[in-house]
């Protein structure tokens, strides 16, 4: 895993957006893993601000993840999101986006829908955001490497987390659907996003520890193609040695 250290978080937002670029370059119709969250906000108000006309506004695209059992309109499903800061703002039409029915039938069923499109369309780049417990996506403590994309139960810590948008922790969805890590292994390229003073004793033991579910992010560490962009605050536990530039 290379890491690119960012100044701020607009510094972040910003080698994110280049680094995108550059990864598309030669894609002709790229596919990308998109996450929600505070972290990548900024990145996409830079997609914002470039338009419609730069490599990431003409791809199409993969929900990374998304709540189990709530209406497609609420204001709070993750796509909307997606809908609120990326897609809307740039004219990506929803058929660019591969995302979860959070109201579906059968969420196994689901689940098992969304891996197959993505193993046909392939991932060009995995842009993903680190959880304060080691996640990626909703894939908690305990996934598998190999895992692919199914339905699961939050931890508490997760549930804890998002409270904040759902007014209490006992109002966040209990269980949500993922991208499995396996699933994310496939993409050609990866770039983790990691920012701000609270995630630094997490990001150190992403770097430092040895790769193991207990930390799902670790898994990111034998992957090929993988860039870690965060910023000072996060990386201050990290010894300098490891820092590229
Ligand atoms: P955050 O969320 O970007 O809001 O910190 C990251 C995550 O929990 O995956």
């Amino acid at each position: 895993m290379r890491i690119s250290p960012a100044e701020d978080f607009d510094d972040l937002s910003e080698q994110a957006f280049q680094l995108a670029e550059r990864l598309l370059a030669r894609r002709r119709q790229p596919v990308v893993v998109l996450p929600t969250g505070n972290t990548p906000a900024g990145f996409y108000a830079a997609c914002v601000r470039r338009g419609s006309a730069s490599r990431i506004g003409k791809a199409s695209f993969v929900q990374l993840d998304e709540y189990l059992g709530i209406a497609a309109d609420d204001r709070r499903s993750l796509s909307r999101w997606l809908d609120r800061v990326f897609l809307g703002p740039l004219g990506i039409e929803r058929d660019r986006l591969i995302a979860f029915n959070s109201s579906a039938e059968s969420p196994d069923r689901e689940a098992a829908r969304v891996e197959r499109c993505v193993r046909e369309t392939g991932i060009d780049l995995a842009i993903l955001g680190l959880g304060p417990n080691g996640h990626l996506g909703f894939n908690e403590p305990g996934s598998a490497f190999d895992s692919v994309t199914r339905c699961v139960s939050l931890t508490p810590e997760s549930i804890l987390s998002n409270a904040v948008y759902w007014g209490g922790t006992s109002e966040v969805p209990a269980r949500a659907f993922t991208l499995g890590l396996g699933t994310l292994a496939t993409a050609r390229a990866t770039i983790l996003l990691v920012c701000g003073a609270h995630k630094a004793r997490i990001l150190r033991r992403v770097i430092e520890e040895k790769p193991s579910p207990a930390l799902p992010a670790t898994c990111l560490r034998g992957l090929p193609n993988c860039t870690l962009i965060a910023d000072r605050a996060a990386l201050a536990e990290v010894p300098s040695s490891l820092l590229t530039a």
